[in-house]
């Protein structure tokens, strides 16, 4: 398939070798990181690829962590800075995602278990005209319009540069960011930082759908990666979406940070809580269904004659309408800190959408203008951004741009 790594286990295995002498380790410490790497319950098998056609993190299965991080641009950072900022952030992912210290690391055994690390890249409207001139901008590249229950802080909104680095293993999530903080610091400032979590590697069968702080099974309703829509809605494959080519490969995306109430929400009963949705708490079922996956009956109406799956529940008015409104969406949880105690808690969402003000804003439109959830959740932060097409080796994130 297009999107396999290009290099052979052996060509990774010499490339690290190379790397780790380049540091000065020699060669009997690169032989020992290698050892070390092998011994690891990941081994060198919890790689994702980081060339290819797109971004690998877009199709794959999300990790356990995730590490949300936004940059400014740098007053005074060109398109020919950029560029450098491109391919340095590439070469070093690339090391990093296939388990290899990158070059001038400091800590290179922390590089050595990827447990399935990606690190990829979006960018913000500034970023893309800086590169490429006015006509690179997608026309949907621009904030969202001002929603009713938006309580946006400037500090969670917006930004030139999005870099997501995931992974199974918090300590990589911890030293992979750290590099690429490491690295760009000539051309970015850091805007904000935002860790996620799903539950731990392994811990339920692979293929289960999450579960966000409320307790709901989150994630159901696709299009999934495996899904025929997918290439459709995400990619743009066999629709006149407009953007301009050096998008080929990649797709748009908007990133709401959602503030969720769980004290209000924890007084609420279950009948409620699962109405305010239209699924159960226990497995997620329609209800109208017994089984997550059954397809939801809106017309299904109870005894008194009220529809089961309430008018205000989040599923019906986030529901497709039919008109294209379809996006792919993925959470992390999040907990910030506070020395209080429990701090703000919430989902970090993202919507995958080929042409994010026709496919994801009709949606947030609906649930704006009525979603029972809203009584327990705040959209805080806010950021749309193009997700460029991956690379083949030798390029970088961003070549067909700038
Ligand atoms: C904290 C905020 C949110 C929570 C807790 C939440 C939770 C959920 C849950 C539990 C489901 C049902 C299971 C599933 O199909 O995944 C769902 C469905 C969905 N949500 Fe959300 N959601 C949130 C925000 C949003 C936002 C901001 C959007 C888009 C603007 C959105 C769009 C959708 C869509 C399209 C579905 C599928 C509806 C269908 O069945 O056709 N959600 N959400």
């Amino acid at each position: 398939m297009s999107d396999a790594p290009r290099f052979s286990r052996r060509a990774l295995v010499g490339g690290a070798a190379a790397t780790v002498g380049a540091l000065g380790l020699g060669a009997a410490g690169g032989a020992a990181l290698q050892a070390q790497a092998a011994s690891q319950p990941w081994g060198m098998s919890g790689t994702r690829p980081f060339y290819g056609t797109h971004q690998a993190a877009v199709y794959s299965p999300p990790t356990a962590h995730a590490r949300f991080m936004t940059f400014d641009l740098l007053d005074g950072v060109d398109q020919g800075a950029i560029r450098r900022m491109l391919r340095i952030i590439s070469e070093d992912a690339h090391a990093l995602t296939q388990g290899q210290p990158p070059l001038s690391d400091p800590e290179p055994e922390l590089s050595v278990v990827p447990a399935n690390l990606m690190i990829s890249l979006g960018f913000g409207e500034k970023l893309v005209r800086t590169a490429g001139g006015a006509q690179a901008v997608p026309h949907w590249l621009q904030p969202l319009p001002a929603f009713g229950i938006d309580k946006l802080e400037e500090r969670y909104t917006g930004g030139d540069l999005l870099v997501v680095v995931q992974s199974d293993d918090p300590v990589t999530v911890s030293h992979a960011a750290r590099t690429i903080l490491r690295q760009t610091v000539s051309f970015v400032s850091l805007r904000w930082v935002q860790d996620g979590f799903r539950r731990a590697h392994g811990s339920e069968p692979e293929g289960t759908t999450m579960r966000n702080l409320f307790g709901q099974v989150d994630g159901t309703k696709g299009p999934h990666p495996r899904d025929d829509s997918f290439a459709q809605y995400v990619w743009g494959e066999g629709i006149d979406h407009g953007n301009p080519s050096w998008l080929d490969g990649g797709t748009g995306y908007v990133l709401r940070r959602i503030t969720m109430d769980l004290d209000t929400w924890d007084t609420v009963d279950r009948p409620d809580r699962e109405r305010s949705m239209g699924r159960t708490l226990s497995n997620g079922a329609p209800l109208t269904g017994e089984h997550e996956s059954d397809e939801p009956d809106f017309e299904a109406r109870n005894d008194l004659g009220l529809p089961v799956i309430p008018d205000f529940s989040h599923m019906r008015r986030a529901h497709s309408t039919g008109q294209g409104d379809v996006i792919s969406r993925r959470g992390y949880n999040f907990e910030a800190d506070s020395a209080e105690g429990p701090g703000e808690a919430g989902l970090l969402f993202e919507a995958f959408a080929v042409d994010p003000v026709k496919q994801f804003v009709p949606i947030q439109r609906r649930l704006d203008e009525l979603d029972m959830l809203n009584l327990w959740t705040t959209p805080t932060g806010s950021a749309v951004y193009a997700i460029p097409p991956g690379c083949q080796p030798g390029g970088y994130i961003g070549d067909t741009l700038v």
